[in-house]
């Protein structure tokens, strides 16, 4: 009794200390997760339809993957997430509509030396002729648009069984050998970091949208558009919460959002609009049912770590890791998970070279692994002399970030089982909708526009 005394006493204590805040909203659309989907479904719900909204985000920012190291001296960005966007009507009006001017992408073509990050040799390695890859990469835009019905904007009227096309259930070598897209791989891989020795070729649709031209801030620094969101929305932005209390129904849904520092906020909403990866809903939280559970834990898929990192031994070009087996033109080899793509140059900061770091990692490997692949890599560079020698453990990590699991794959069996219709199923179902990576693939402009269609069918009855 007396230890309850006291325990209630500090908790008193404590309240009367702290700095925080409790309160109530009604609203018409609750988001959760403010990155490359819910920021715009937050802006475009408020500004264009007109709706009372709330984000709950976990970080203290918007923006998601997009994420840039600021040069402590120069203020300049260095770009590790998003490095570019496709040039698509529902991606050139969001800038516009902050006025945010952009420019063909400067992506610093510097000279590439290929190595073997496995044991650190240096691989007699020759890419595609641009001639033999753009070709490839026209083919691969035709093979590309045949499917553009059945997935896009959402994907809702995918079929299964023996309907689903046989072509987009090929893995990507049985594809790119049938459709002689051999020289386009090294570009997709570059790009995009999808893991083509897993992909089928349903994946690869999913994680490279053939586009002619893309786009950049012309400042640079992918996250302004996503900080002139932020100011726009100002307070109808929880930042540094979660949710940790939902009941959801018919009627609609009810959520009590806590911020890291005890702010709380219960969320009165005609609708919940879920932004994030619904892997990660947890099961008690948002009483998830069995079918909600089962499909949400269907994926497979990698997880991603990036960052910017920098040593002196690192010369100032990119460093890329190849497999001695895509020596020989053989444009389909590449590092088995899990592998560190290379040391992408990334220019020089007020510090020197600064280069962008991206581990393909196993779904449940924790941050410091992934770093631990980084330093070894570079090791292995510097042991067998392909760069300077030096101590990985002298790595400077400027930035590391989790990108959580992105490519998420079903098998061909699942397809054919209907895991896609069964998905989308869950549209709507006690008030709940979902956006984001999950429902289309990783790429933001083309997730806006699948949001701008799921928006109005959300709306429909409120
Ligand atoms: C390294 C990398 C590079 C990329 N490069 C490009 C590119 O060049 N061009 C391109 O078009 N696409 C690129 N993409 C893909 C693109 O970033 C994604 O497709 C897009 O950001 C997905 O948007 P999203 O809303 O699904 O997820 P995210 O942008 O990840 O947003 C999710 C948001 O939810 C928040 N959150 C997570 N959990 C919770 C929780 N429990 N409660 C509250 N908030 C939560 C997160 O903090 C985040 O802000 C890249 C992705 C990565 C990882
Ligand atoms: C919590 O509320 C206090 C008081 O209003 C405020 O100063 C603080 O910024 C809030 N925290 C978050 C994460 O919003
Ligand atoms: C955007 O979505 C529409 C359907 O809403 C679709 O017809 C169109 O092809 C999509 N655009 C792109 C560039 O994907
Ligand atoms: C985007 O595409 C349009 C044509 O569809 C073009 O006019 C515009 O210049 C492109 N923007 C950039 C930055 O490439
Ligand atoms: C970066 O610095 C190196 C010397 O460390 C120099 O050779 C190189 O030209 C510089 N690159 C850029 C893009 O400024």
């Amino acid at each position: 009794m007396a230890l309850l005394k006291i325990l209630f006493f500090a908790l008193g204590a404590a309240a009367g200390t702290t700095n925080y805040r409790k309160c109530a909203i009604d609203t018409d659309v609750a988001i959760i997760g403010g990155g490359g989907s819910g920021a715009y479904a937050a802006v475009r719900l408020r500004e264009d339809f007109g709706k009372k909204i709330v984000v709950v985000e976990k970080e203290n920012r918007l923006g998601g993957h997009t994420q840039a190291w600021y040069d402590p001296v120069t203020g300049e960005a260095f770009d590790y997430g998003v490095e570019a966007f496709t040039n698509i009507t529902a991606s050139t009006e969001f800038f516009a509509r902050f006025n945010v001017a952009v420019r063909a992408p400067d992506f610093s073509q510097s000279q590439t030396l290929y190595a073997d990050f496995e044991n650190g040799k240096t691989v007699n390695y020759t890419p595609p002729s641009s001639e033999e890859a753009t070709a490839a990469m026209g083919r691969y835009r035709e093979q590309w648009h045949k499917y553009g019905g059945l997935m896009l904007p959402t994907s809702s009227g995918f079929p299964a069984g023996d309907d689903i096309p046989e072509d987009l259930l090929l893995t990507w070598d049985e594809f790119a050998r049938k459709f002689d897209l051999e020289a386009a791989s090294p570009m997709i891989w570059n790009t995009v970091g999808v893991d083509l020795k897993a992909a089928l070729m349903i994946d690869v649709w999913k994680a490279y949208y053939p586009t002619l031209t893309g786009f950049q801030p012309a400042s640079g620094d992918n996250s302004e558009i996503f900080q002139k969101a932020a100011q726009l929305l100002g307070n109808d932005v929880l930042y540094e919460s979660e949710v940790v209390w939902a009941k959801r129904s018919n009627g609609g849904v009810r959520l009590r959002a806590k911020s890291k520092d005890g702010n709380t906020t219960e969320i009165n909403a005609k609708r919940l609009l879920v932004s994030i990866g619904p892997e990660t809903l947890k099961p008690g939280v948002f009483d998830l049912d069995d079918e909600e559970l089962a499909v949400f834990s269907s994926t497979t898929g990698s997880r991603y770590y990036t960052g910017i990192v920098s040593h002196p031994s690192l010369p100032a070009q990119q460093v890329a890791n190849v497999v001695p087996e895509a020596m020989a033109a053989n444009y389909l080899a590449y590092p088995t998970v899990p592998f560190l793509a290379g040391f992408k140059y990334k220019g020089n900061s007020s510090t020197g070279p600064v280069y962008r770091s991206l581990v393909v990692a196993p779904s449940d490997m924790n941050p410091e692994d992934a770093k631990s692949i980084v330093r070894s890599s570079l090791q292995n560079l510097m042991d067998t002399g392909t760069v300077p020698a030096g101590d990985a453990n002298q790595l400077d990590f400027k930035a590391f970030a989790d990108h959580g699991i992105m490519y998420r794959r079903w098998s061909v069996d699942q397809l054919r089982g209907g895991i896609a219709s069964r998905a989308n199923a869950l549209q709507g179902l006690r008030s709940t909708w979902y956006t984001g990576a999950y429902w289309m693939n990783n790429n933001a402009a083309m997730l806006w526009n699948t949001t701008d269609a799921i928006l109005p069918t959300m709306l429909e009855t409120i």
